[in-house]
């Protein structure tokens, strides 16, 4: 790349060439860009910056949070509440929804967020990240409720994440395909480093807790079967495995050399769909992953079709290179016909 494009410049560029930003939006991924660079500061104090540990409370979903769950919950709502552009937020971390408050101007988009994912990799300096869904307000509301936010992932019209890693990258889409920006630490800027992200069809890598196995359904446990049979199994070439335990990561390398991700239902809480949430995880992910040309379902049907029914859904995740996740969903067919 000759000349280097910042995020400001893709925004305004996208606005003004193909009309796929209004300027609320634009405004919008600008401001979840600047509170990404915040938590990413955070992020790299460590215990510097006394952020690592536990806060010592609960989240609406029964997860003990740390520092840096509410830290980073904070600073997406502080640097978001203002600017005009939001009716109001959601996060995996705040029991209902935030709506704007009345001394600021209401704008039409609602900004859902999974602050810190990968939480259980804070302490022990391994990638982490944040994860964000944006939808438009229904023209119908006036007071918002949790019921607006409903919405079907394939209604989405911004997504994306920022990995806190080795490099600070933020992954976003808008519906024009997937493009990535590397944090420049002296400029303070987003740098253009990749467009056109595409995901290769085909893959040997494969990311799954393996811990939880012998609680899986058997199409899980099919599939995984023959990857670990290898060059001598039904599929002939041998597969290898990576499981980061942070989405941002896992689902990063993914959209960097490809691969398949799977956190299927399984049977400790036969009651939970899953354990990643739809709205704030799922939905995010699978977008920018078909946006690259792969695909996202939950077994049964395409993530972004399913309508939720609550802000803090559960659903089973399988994304990632296309025919890798045709496979595992016609293995899920086949194992309940009547479902497909
Ligand atoms: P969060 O930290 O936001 O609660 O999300 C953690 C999620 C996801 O990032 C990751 O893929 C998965 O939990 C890891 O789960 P295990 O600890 O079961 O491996
Ligand atoms: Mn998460
Ligand atoms: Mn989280």
């Amino acid at each position: 790349m000759s000349k280097k494009v910042s995020l400001t410049r893709y925004l305004v560029e996208q606005q003004r060439v193909d009309g796929l930003i209004p300027s609320q939006l634009r405004l919008l991924l600008e401001v979840v860009a600047r509170a990404c660079k915040s938590i990413s500061q955070a992020v790299n104090k460590g215990a510097l910056g006394g952020v690592l540990g536990s806060a010592e409370s609960e989240n609406v979903q029964g997860e003990m949070q740390k520092k840096l769950d509410i830290i980073a919950n904070e600073v997406l709502i502080e640097a978001n509440e203002w600017g005009g552009h939001l009716a109001a937020m959601a996060s995996e971390e705040m029991d209902s929804i935030y709506v704007v408050p009345n001394r600021y101007p209401q704008g039409e988009y609602l900004l859902l967020f999974d602050p810190l994912d990968g939480s259980s990799n804070i302490d022990v300096n391994v990638s982490i990240g944040t994860i964000f869904s944006v939808l438009k307000k229904p023209s119908e509301s006036h007071g918002i409720t949790e019921t607006d936010f409903l919405q079907a992932g394939a209604k989405q019209v911004a997504a994306g994440y920022c990995v806190y890693g080795p490099q600070t990258t933020l992954v976003l889409t808008v519906g024009d395909g997937v493009a990535m920006f590397t944090l420049d630490r002296e400029q303070g800027t987003f740098v253009l480093t990749q467009e056109n992200v595409k995901i290769p069809a085909d893959t040997k890598e494969f990311a799954i807790n393996m811990s939880n196995m012998r609680h899986w359904d058997a199409p899980v446990k099919r599939y995984i079967d023959e990857c670990l049979q290898g060059k001598e199994g039904p599929r002939g070439k041998d597969f290898n495995m990576r499981w980061v335990a942070s989405m941002v990561a896992d689902v990063h390398r993914i959209l960097t050399r490809g691969g398949i991700f799977m956190y299927p239902w399984d049977k400790r809480e036969p009651n939970k769909p899953g354990k990643l949430r739809l709205m704030y995880e799922a939905n995010p992910m699978s977008w920018l992953v078909e946006q690259a040309g792969g695909a996202a379902t939950n077994g049964k049907e395409r993530i972004l079709d399913v309508q939720p029914a609550k802000l803090h859904e559960r659903i089973s995740v399988i994304l990632g290179s296309k025919n890798e996740v045709d496979r595992v969903t016609s293995y899920h067919r086949e194992a309940s016909p009547n479902d497909a």
